[in-house]
């Protein structure tokens, strides 16, 4: 029996594959390469050492998803596919409806047609909206979203919420991540944003590589320690490694679990900064600007729910985020292009 892996050619799709395949799961990759390069899959099998099954095809594609289904076993559905570019949400709502709605829809219609009733779903903190209280814990009351991404999220995590208590055989397990950065150890797998980055760790690396000139740090004036933007960033492998242990959670009967993937320790913009100068001796320059529409001041996770339900906890500190970050780019100026 194998684990599908939807997106999971994208950045923490494939962090998440090695993990797998490093625990002794059987995986299946889809992708529709929207926003991946198949290279990553061969740059995954020689992580591993192991074949990754790999069907290019779309969520949204019902005809694709019964093929697989029919040709291969599968038990569970680690869902990741979706699109994730908040600004472009913003310009192309119908869009990112459709592909992130209409595709989970159409892959949990396939799926319970085939008897495969568990899975674990990309959820994030931008559920929260402005969170109530911080740290937040999964009983922080879910917020207002500020673009049509956010509320693709939160309204999928109500779809599947709904689903599962509609036919109890339904395991469904909500992944709220925080703001995974850093690359695997290799430096043969990371993050390759389209275009000029819209997060903070990929613009950094970036100017550190020479292509961009200054980092745009936006907003100082923030009720935060130095003015700037308060984040819970997260190790991409600590978070596939928290998949792993969270397919534990669809086991019979285990019905609906939420978690944060966090943590728990929040850092500035100017804080990441720092950290990534004395990590990788390298200096990014940066000029303050106005505050980014749709941010918040300060974003960080309780992870005690995870640490102690699943028995996860993050192990990479922020030196190791930044360093591992670096190293992909690096090695890798250009992502899967060269
Ligand atoms: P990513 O873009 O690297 O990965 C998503 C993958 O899904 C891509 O490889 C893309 O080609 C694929 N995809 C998109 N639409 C598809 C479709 N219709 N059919 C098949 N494949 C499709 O993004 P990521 O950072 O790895 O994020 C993975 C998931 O985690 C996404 O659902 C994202 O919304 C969620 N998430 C990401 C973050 C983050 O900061 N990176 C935070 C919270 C949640
Ligand atoms: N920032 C800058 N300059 C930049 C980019 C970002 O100062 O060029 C600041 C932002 O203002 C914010 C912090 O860096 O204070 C982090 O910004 P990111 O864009 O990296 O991340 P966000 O917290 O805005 O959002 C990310 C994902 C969302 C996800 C959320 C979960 O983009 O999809 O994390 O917490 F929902």
């Amino acid at each position: 029996m194998a684990i599908l892996v939807t997106g999971g050619a994208g950045y923490i799709g494939s962090h998440t594959v090695v993990e797998l395949q490093n625990a002794g799961y059987d995986v299946v990759v889809m992708d529709n390469l929207s926003n991946a390069n198949e290279k990553v899959i061969g740059r995954v099998e020689a992580i591993t050492g192991k074949k990754v099954p790999f069907y290019k095809a779309d969520i949204r594609d019902r005809e694709a998803l019964n093929k697989i289904f029919e040709a291969e076993k599968i038990e569970s559905v680690i869902h990741f596919a979706g699109l994730k570019a908040v600004g472009e949400s913003v310009q192309k709502p119908w869009e990112y409806y459709d592909n992130n709605i209409t595709g989970t829809l159409t892959l949990v219609d396939v799926m319970r047609q085939h008897g495969v009733k568990n899975i674990i779903f990309s959820s994030s903190a931008t559920v929260y909206g402005n969170p109530a209280f911080v740290p937040i814990t999964e009983e922080c009351p879910k917020g207002q979203c500020t673009n049509p991404y956010g509320w693709t999220k939160s309204m999928l995590e109500q779809i599947l919420t709904d689903i599962q208590k509609a036919d109890n055989e339904w395991n469904v397990v909500l992944l709220r991540y925080f703001n995974p950065i850093g690359a695997h150890k290799s430096g043969t797998i990371g993050e390759n944003p389209n275009g000029i980055p819209n997060n903070l760790m990929p613009y950094i690396t970036q100017v550190a590589v020479g292509k961009l000139p200054e980092l745009n740090v936006f907003g100082d004036d923030y009720d935060t320690p130095d003015g700037t933007g308060v984040r819970d960033y997260i190790h991409v492998v600590d978070l596939a490694v928290g998949h792993v242990k969270a397919l534990k959670k669809l086991a019979p009967g285990s019905g609906l679990s939420i978690y944060n993937l966090g943590t728990g320790v929040g850092y500035s913009v100017l804080d990441i900064v720092k950290n990534f100068e004395e990590a990788n001796g390298v200096k990014i320059p940066y000029v303050i600007r106005g505050r980014r529409p749709g941010d918040i001041a300060t974003c960080y996770s309780s992870a005690d729910k995870a640490e102690k339900e699943l028995g996860w906890k993050a192990v990479n500190g922020i030196k190791e985020m930044c360093a591992d970050s670096w190293n992909w780019q690096k090695n890798n100026p250009n992502g899967y292009e060269d």
